[in-house]
């Protein structure tokens, strides 16, 4: 695979804190891993359904043994609403812990960065969203996910729902001190969750190599991420105890989202907030629709890098245009998202055509840093021909 001068000929800077504990039966290090920080009220944040597993027992054991005095906030649920951030400021202005533990899918471990900074940041909580700076730091966050693909584990990014829109807050604040990734934890979930966070890990890979915020370290962790995710989701899916496959998608999912904390994501995840919501669909789903389209729309824009992609991928591109490259490695995500069950039109959502304009409008006013972030920038009109594409189908 060569490479272009063109990433490189950029300056950039690269942080990505968390210290990494990686491997199946890592979740036994986590004692010693909590050893390392000085507390005696430990906070768990996780969801209804999550908190009854034997996964989210086991924590709670481990985190106990360390001799800490252990709460709960079990209340969060997938695609959490805005208004959940009331009783968890509430909870942890009174409880004061000195360190969180995220344990459940994005969301959880999202919500334990926010209690990290609710804890010790005075100001209403949903102020925080809407531009209110975080002043403070709040208590160490270490995050255990227990579904991989996300990539929230690593990421200093928190998303809510207000009134149907997704909301995102990106600060240091939120950074992870620690992830415990250990891929035998996630062989519990089902099928359609392991597909639906999968490929989310193989979306973010793919927007952080297209973003105009690209970079060579990022890229790297991204081309790894994108080989992983296509040697492994699959495989995940059709066998949800294969633990190498669990394993090959638990590290698409740190890596990728190593990647996309530095870069941000592009144009699929804007797209997907746009009906990601009103129609109720798990976040990964709802971009894997958008990403084959977007990913065509931009490739004569970035001739070298979507090379770069097919190859990690595995689409031969000799003797190919970009324009062409494009539609292959599109299609290669199609072959995916068949495989998967993955809803592949906005038809297949149940969306009418009279519904596209205004969620052209709701990308533009309410989700445009994805556009700008996006290697081509698509006029009013061209977007409208995209989610025309997403409707019908290539
Ligand atoms: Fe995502």
């Amino acid at each position: 695979m060569s490479i272009s001068f063109d990433i490189l000929n950029r300056a950039f800077t690269y942080y990505c804190p968390p210290r990494t504990v990686f491997g199946i039966n890592s979740i036994s290090r986590l004692p010693d891993e909590l050893n390392k920080f000085k507390f005696e009220r430990a906070l768990l944040v996780s969801g209804p359904k999550v908190s009854k597993t034997k996964e989210y027992l086991l924590v709670r054991d481990r985190v106990s043994s360390t001799g800490a005095n252990v709460s709960e906030f079990t209340m969060v649920e997938s695609e959490p609403e805005i208004s959940v951030l009331n009783p968890l400021a509430g909870f942890v202005r009174r409880l004061q812990p000195e360190i969180v533990i995220g344990i459940g899918g994005g969301s959880s471990m999202d919500f334990s960065k926010l209690a990290s900074v609710l804890s010790v940041n005075e100001k209403e909580p949903a102020s925080y969203f809407r531009g209110e700076p975080v002043s403070k730091k709040g208590p160490p966050i270490v995050t255990i996910p227990t579904l991989a693909g996300t990539g929230s584990e690593v990421t200093p990014i928190s998303v809510v729902v207000d009134n149907g829109v997704k909301l995102a807050l990106a600060n240091h604040a939120l950074y992870p001190s620690v992830t415990i990734v250990d891929p035998s934890i996630s062989c519990g979930a089902s099928p359609a969750a392991t597909a639906s966070a999968g490929i989310d890990a193989l979306c973010h890979a793919l927007e952080s190599i297209m973003s105009v915020d690209s970079n060579p370290v990022s890229d790297s962790l991204s081309l790894t991420a994108l080989g992983l995710v296509c040697s492994y989701l699959e495989r995940a899916y059709c066998n949800g105890s294969d633990l190498e496959a669990r394993t090959g998608v638990s590290a698409a999912s740190v890596l990728a989202g190593m990647a996309f904390q530095a870069t941000g994501l592009c144009l699929p995840h804007g797209i997907a907030y746009t009906y990601a919501t009103r129609c109720s669909m798990p976040h990964g789903s709802s971009v894997s629709l958008a990403e084959p389209y977007v990913v065509a729309f931009n490739a004569p824009a970035i001739p070298g890098k979507i090379r770069m992609i097919a190859s990690a991928i595995g689409v031969d591109a000799s003797g190919l245009s970009p324009t062409e490259v494009g539609f292959e490695v599109a299609s290669k995500i199609f072959d995916m998202t068949e495989t998967l069950a993955l809803p592949q039109t906005l038809e297949d959502l149940g969306i009418d055509e009279s519904e596209l304009e205004s969620m052209v409008e709701d990308l533009l006013r309410n989700h445009y840093r994805f556009v700008t972030k996006n290697p081509r920038k698509p006029s009013r009109e061209e977007l409208l021909d995209l989610y025309m594409d997403m409707h019908e189908g290539l």
